[in-house]
């Protein structure tokens, strides 16, 4: 069958590595994709959230699924444009329809929703700019630090966290009466700080049964020992050592079932990933948020965890049948690096020549923000490209992982040499 993937960082990669190795893939396309993708596929230049130039590309390749990487052509509604449309109504798409996206694209809803449920998650009341003057009295309840959240999508910026009575009041009037983060701060939510240390379990689901795939955890600041801005992620392990079978027990019994049966209890559509970012409080998930997607880089560990055949599962998932496939995991370790340009997270140069990727043998190079120039690779995005390793536990894996990031070069490349170090020394 011909497949249609949307997106182009090193999600899509690690998606489009995984998805060649099945048996059922005949073709695979990836808009927009990178030099990477281009390996296993055809890019196609076309925009994630053209969903006219998706329709007419859909039809004219015989595309009989498509897979949706990244939330914002799923918070803009490419599952309901599918199903609303004669022509593509019986083609799946994998990622969630609108409504169930803004379990991401909305915190408020993502917060009524937990409340509901009775999924356990952080403290919360939200507020708009009429009732600014009622956040600002209810921040002086509360004891530092505070956590406040621009309610929409803020391309991962929304999250605010001052540890200063003052500055989080100064922080509520730039979001809701100066609209610092646009319409995405025209709500915000303020929650209570959760203690304790966070990672990430992933759901896939059909909407009826529910997959629990590897577990990871991500590396969101640019510098090593956690400081710095945050990034989109600078690195990822899995499976992560704090997360046991017991852990993740309780994040089955106390979050996984009750989202997917209040899901349906809301008659809520779903078939997709959750990405549920979790804070582990003592042996106690709680929620912090839930995603309605994978996450990147923490695909590129999980899915070179997962031994299925990855189009088996979306085709049964497709079908409201996930239940009657498995899913089978390599018990191995998997780690991820990712190689960034100079000045990011904030202002970067593109284009730079990237050398040595030839030359790496001890991992598999998920490219982010690449393209191809001539005969050449340049870099193309702040998060360039991560480099996955597996090995028995983490430091076999993380010296694959490394020994792999020193090979390649381009100008102003970094990395951070400290990924999964906090793991290996990790005890109960
Ligand atoms: P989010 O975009 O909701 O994932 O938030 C970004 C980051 O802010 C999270 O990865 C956490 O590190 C932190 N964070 C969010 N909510 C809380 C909370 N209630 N308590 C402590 N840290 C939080
Ligand atoms: N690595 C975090 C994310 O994908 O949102």
């Amino acid at each position: 069958m011909n497949i249609l993937l949307l997106g182009s960082g090193g999600r899509e990669h690690a998606f489009a590595w995984k998805l060649t190795q099945s048996k059922l893939l005949t073709k695979l396309f990836i808009a927009p994709g990178n030099a990477g993708t281009a390996m296993h596929g055809v890019n196609v230049n076309m925009s994630a959230t053209d969903f006219p130039s998706i329709k007419d590309f859909v039809l004219s390749n015989n595309i009989a699924l498509v897979v949706v990487g990244p939330e914002d052509p799923l918070v803009k509604g490419v599952h309901d444009f599918f199903l609303a449309d004669e022509q593509l109504k019986h083609i799946p798409v994998i990622g969630p329809q609108k409504q169930a996206a803004q379990l991401e694209g909305s915190k408020d809803f993502s917060k009524q929703f937990m409340f509901r449920h009775g999924v356990p998650t952080a403290a919360y009341r939200t507020f708009t700019k009429e009732t600014l003057n009622d956040g600002l009295t209810f921040l002086e309840t509360l004891q530092p630090p505070y956590v406040l959240k621009a309610d929409g999508l803020a391309a991962g910026k929304g999250v605010v966290i001052p540890s200063t009575l003052q500055e989080a009041k100064a922080e509520l009037k730039a979001m809701l009466a100066d609209a610092k983060f646009g319409e995405a701060s025209s709500r915000v939510v303020i929650e209570e700080f959760l203690k304790g240390i966070e990672l990430s379990v992933f759901v896939f689901t059909d909407g009826v049964s529910y997959k629990i795939l590897p577990a990871a955890k991500d590396y969101k600041r640019i510098g090593e020992g956690d400081t710095g801005l945050n990034t989109g992620g600078m690195g990822a392990v899995s499976p992560v050592p704090f997360a046991d079978d017991a852990f993740i027990r309780k994040v089955e019994d106390r979050i996984v079932i009750p989202t997917i049966e209040g899901l349906k209890k809301d008659g809520i559509p779903y078939v997709g990933f959750i990405f549920i970012g979790l804070m582990n409080d003592n042996g106690d998930p709680k929620v912090i948020e839930y995603n309605c997607r994978m996450g990147d880089p923490e695909t590129e560990v999980v899915l070179p965890r997962i031994k299925s055949d990855l189009l088996e599962l979306f085709v049964a998932a497709g079908k409201k049948q996930l239940s009657s496939v498995s899913l089978e995991l390599d018990q191995r370790t998997a780690t991820t690096v990712m190689m960034v340009a100079g000045g990011y997270p904030g202002d970067y140069e593109k284009g730079k020549v990237i050398s040595g990727l030839d030359k790496v043998t001890t991992a598999t190079v998920f490219h982010a923000g690449t393209k191809a120039s001539g005969n050449e690779i340049v870099s193309n995005g702040g998060r360039v490209m991560a480099f996955t390793a597996l090995g028995n536990g983490i430091q076999e894996a993380l010296n694959g992982s490394f020994a792999a990031a020193n090979t390649v070069k381009f100008e102003g490349c970094y990395f951070r040499r400290d990924i999964g170090q906090d793991l290996l020394n990790w005890k109960q």
